[in-house]
């Protein structure tokens, strides 16, 4: 008999939108940078993979479109969700992604603890940092579509605004591409991979589960509370198939491998590429 070890964290749908980022995500940094390193030899070689210069940037644009179209979507599932029978009061649940005051008590008890000062923080099911990784994202969203989307169309951009704006505009995407992938390939991959219980890959976002230890040492707070509402044990599940697991660490670790060779290549070739 399997036992029942995990936890269920996060839905299908879910997991399919966070893949459905992986990969569109890895394809505009390979192509964003593919264009911004063409002096070198890293940045020939990643527009060679796409197809040469030009064809690089029309697949970072219609990547592009196709990653802003998955955004509007998640943000009509957000709407969706909403339960508008105890609105405004709903948004701000233990299960909400929305920042609350314990968060911020949670945060400085945290660097306490990594101090030694004060006993670790007991968090419920998001941790104040993934919040801060989902919303940076949302923002981040915000900010490199709306600049993508005039640079993308430049005429049609500076018949609205006049045209040195558009030097503006690249700017703007392109200091908020550096801060997405710094951020990404190297704290996010840390963070969510690297740290000691989670090593070398943590399962949840692919398997949609973690392990009950884990989250009744990290969460206790949720598991208590899903304890006090009777609802752990609906939630329990067991590992996944050996088989499974073999493809989500395959597809975990090319998508860290691709992210780590070009935070790498980025930051080796960076003196050679004039801005
Ligand atoms: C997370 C998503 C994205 C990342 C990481 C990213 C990254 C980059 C990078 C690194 C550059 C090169 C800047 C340079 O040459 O210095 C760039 C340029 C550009 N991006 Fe994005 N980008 C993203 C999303 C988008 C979106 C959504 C669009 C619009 C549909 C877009 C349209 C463009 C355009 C038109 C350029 C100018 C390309 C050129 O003329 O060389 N990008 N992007």
């Amino acid at each position: 008999m399997t036992t029942k070890n995990r936890i269920k964290r996060f839905t299908l749908l879910q997991r399919l939108s966070h893949i459905f980022l992986i990969i569109t995500f890895l394809v505009q940094s390979a192509t964003g940078l593919g264009r911004m390193y063409m002096e070198t030899d890293f940045g020939q070689w990643l527009c060679w993979i796409f197809g040469g210069y030009e064809t690089t940037l029309e697949v970072h644009i219609w990547f592009g479109l196709i990653m802003l179209g998955g955004f509007v979507l998640h943000a009509c599932y957000l709407v969706s969700k909403i339960n508008w029978t105890n609105f405004p009061k709903s948004l701000f649940g233990p299960d909400s992604m929305l920042p609350r005051g314990a968060d911020i008590k949670d945060f400085f008890q945290h660097v306490a603890w990594f101090f030694g000062l004060r006993p670790a923080p007991a968090f419920d099911r998001w941790g104040y940092w993934e919040k801060f990784d989902y919303w940076a994202v949302f923002w981040g969203m915000v900010i490199i579509g709306v600049t993508g989307l005039l640079l993308a169309w430049p005429i049609a951009t500076s018949r609205i605004i006049p045209g040195w704006s558009l030097n503006v505009m690249f700017w703007i995407h392109r200091i908020e591409a550096i801060l997405a992938m710094g951020h990404v390939f190297i704290i996010h991959y840390f963070i969510a991979h690297l740290r000691r219980h989670n090593f070398p890959m943590d399962r949840g976002m692919l398997e949609g589960s973690v392990s009950i230890e884990d989250a009744i040492h990290e969460r206790p707070a949720w598991i208590e509370r899903l304890e006090s509402k009777g609802l752990l044990s609906g939630l329990l599940v067991s590992d996944a198939a050996f088989s499974q697991r073999i493809v989500q660490y395959l597809i975990g670790f090319v998508a860290m491998g691709i992210g780590v060779f070009l935070l790498i290549g980025a930051i080796v070739n960076a003196p050679y590429i004039h801005l």
